[in-house]
């Protein structure tokens, strides 16, 4: 007998042996009766959930955001009050990867946040991008089997991905910002997160405005070029989730700069972009960006697989003062990402301890696979019995008027709008001359692959060509293409 602890099963009973099955003498057969054994092996058998059909790959961190303005005048919202503190996770994540993949890989990076405020979990799933490759939910899936496996050979193919670009114009501001060494961010700690879509806010007298929200790395911003994450890719392809374990296991906190974009409720009819399309941005000289706080990343996770891999975002996860805008992306991924969960973790994906509110679940909802909450007074609504009562006026001054035939449309187009405007700003204002020369390689690179046709290289440089002729040219002589 040592003092170490006794191994048990997983009902607690005393296990009778780390090493040997039950078997009919030392060289016979096994039981079925170890029950020890099978409990082992079914268990074992189990031990995945399916990974997350984008951003499979990922890691993260605990927090705390803290909100240094007072900004009451835009919303009521209870953790944007200024001196407020709020508990959050954020994970960062590839896209297109597999749980196993690269993550230095090309690609956008996910952003997710939850924050355990006192009125429940409010959750931001944003990028390191303010933007998307497409403005219709219509369209997500299809987009994505273009950048995951072929079903037929099971390979990645980048004719496919520049197919569906450039058959689809809108995503030119998206792939410029995939292009550029930002596609291949140094650290989590060393990018941008941005809320991307626009939001609704609303204040305690119902006034309204819309929102986008930047989260502006306090680290600065460090990216690799194609060579440097392709070497780190072969040598380390945990390298991001080491560099954020590493960085705060010794105290060394990155931090983000919380500030949000403003736009007054009845700007939206008249703006010059359609300030709902997830294609574009609202440049700086509209709408300034005003701080109003900053998160700070203190604390590790203990266990991946419960408070990374099962950790459950969802878009659809407000509190009273924040709610959707009419952007078509963002209402279909209202949909999609607590129904994700049911599948991915289980209906009562809400119960686990990371995904579980810090503030009072008095929900109608109960049983089902793996419930441990349940209601301990009248299990429905309305009763007469003391039991927990809506209060709907938290969420006054969230309604407004909206009309409108039944269509399948475009969004009506504002008097700026179109697919290769923002691109060009980017390219002809915000780049440097290096960033240019990195996007020219790194799409050539990218387009240069053996799959990649003779015709479809036209189209890629025709597509480059309208963002803007010297980056159409330099693609052009790139790729080797001469008419
Ligand atoms: P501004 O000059 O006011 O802003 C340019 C923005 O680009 C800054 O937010 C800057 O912030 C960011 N930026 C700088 N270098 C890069 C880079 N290599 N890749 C991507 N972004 C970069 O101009 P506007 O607001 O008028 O926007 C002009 C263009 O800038 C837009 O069309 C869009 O492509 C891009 N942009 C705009 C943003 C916005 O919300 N308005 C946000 C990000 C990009 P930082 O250096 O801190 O990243
Ligand atoms: C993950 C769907 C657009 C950011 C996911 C997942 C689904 C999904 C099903 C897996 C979730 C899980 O298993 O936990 C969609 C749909 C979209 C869309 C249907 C459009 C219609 C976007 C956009 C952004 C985004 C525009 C960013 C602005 C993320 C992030 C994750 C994610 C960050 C990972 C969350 C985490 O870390 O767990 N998406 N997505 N997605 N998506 Fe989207």
């Amino acid at each position: 007998m040592t003092d170490r602890p006794i191994t048990t099963d997983d009902n607690g009973a005393p296990a009778p042996s780390d090493e040997f099955s039950q078997s009919v003498g030392a060289n016979g057969p096994l039981l079925l009766q170890d029950h020890y054994l099978i409990q082992k092996m079914a268990h074992f058998n189990r031990e995945r959930v399916p990974e997350r059909v984008v951003h499979a790959k990922g890691g993260g961190a605990y927090g705390t955001l803290q909100i240094t303005e007072d900004i009451s005048q835009f919303t009521k919202a209870d953790l944007f009050q200024k001196g407020e503190e709020t508990p959050l996770l954020l994970r960062f994540s590839t896209v297109a990867g597999e749980l196993g993949s690269a993550d230095t890989a090309r690609d956008p990076r996910g952003f997710a946040l939850k924050f355990y405020t006192d009125q429940g979990n409010y959750d931001i799933v944003g990028n390191n991008t303010p933007i998307f490759f497409i403005r219709d939910p219509q369209k997500f899936s299809d987009f994505i089997h273009t950048q995951k496996r072929r079903p037929d050979n099971h390979l990645h193919d980048h004719n496919a991905q520049w197919d569906f670009w450039t058959l689809s114009p809108e995503s030119a501001h998206q792939v410029s910002f995939l292009m550029t060494d930002r596609g291949t961010p140094a650290s989590w700690r060393n990018m941008h997160g941005f809320g991307s879509h626009t939001f609704l806010w609303y204040n305690a007298s119902g006034e309204k405005f819309w929102v986008k929200y930047h989260f502006k790395t306090d680290q600065g911003v460090r990216n690799f070029t194609d060579g440097e994450a392709a070497a780190i890719q072969s040598q380390d392809p945990d390298f991001h989730i080491r560099d954020l374990y590493d960085a705060i296991k010794r105290g060394d906190h990155p931090s983000w700069t919380v500030n949000v974009q403003i736009m007054p409720f009845e700007d939206a009819a008249d703006y010059r972009f359609n300030p709902f399309d997830l294609t574009k941005v609202w440049p700086h000289a509209d709408y300034p960006e005003i701080t109003i706080g900053r998160f700070t990343l203190n604390r590790n996770p203990e266990n991946y697989f419960a408070e990374i891999e099962q950790a459950a975002f969802e878009p659809s996860a407000f509190v009273p003062g924040i709610g959707p805008s009419p952007d078509k992306m963002l209402q279909g991924r209202l949909f999609s990402y607590a129904d994700t969960h049911r599948y991915r973790i289980g209906p009562n994906y809400l119960q686990l301890p990371v995904n579980q509110p810090k503030s009072l679940v008095n929900s109608y909802n109960f049983d089902g696979p793996m419930a441990f909450h349940q209601p301990s007074g009248p299990h429905y609504a309305p009763n007469s019995f003391g039991g927990p009562a809506a209060d709907p006026a938290l969420y006054e001054g969230e309604s407004y008027a909206l009309t409108g035939e039944i269509v399948r449309s475009a969004y009506r187009l504002h008097s700026e709008d179109d697919d290769y405007g923002q691109p060009r700003a980017l390219w002809e204002n915000v780049l440097s001359e290096t960033d240019r020369a990195n996007m020219v390689s790194n799409v050539v690179g990218h387009a240069s692959k053996p799959e990649v046709t003779s015709d479809m290289k036209k189209r890629i440089v025709e597509y480059w060509t309208n963002v803007h002729k010297d980056l159409g040219d330099s693609v052009a002589k790139g790729l080797g293409v001469t008419d």
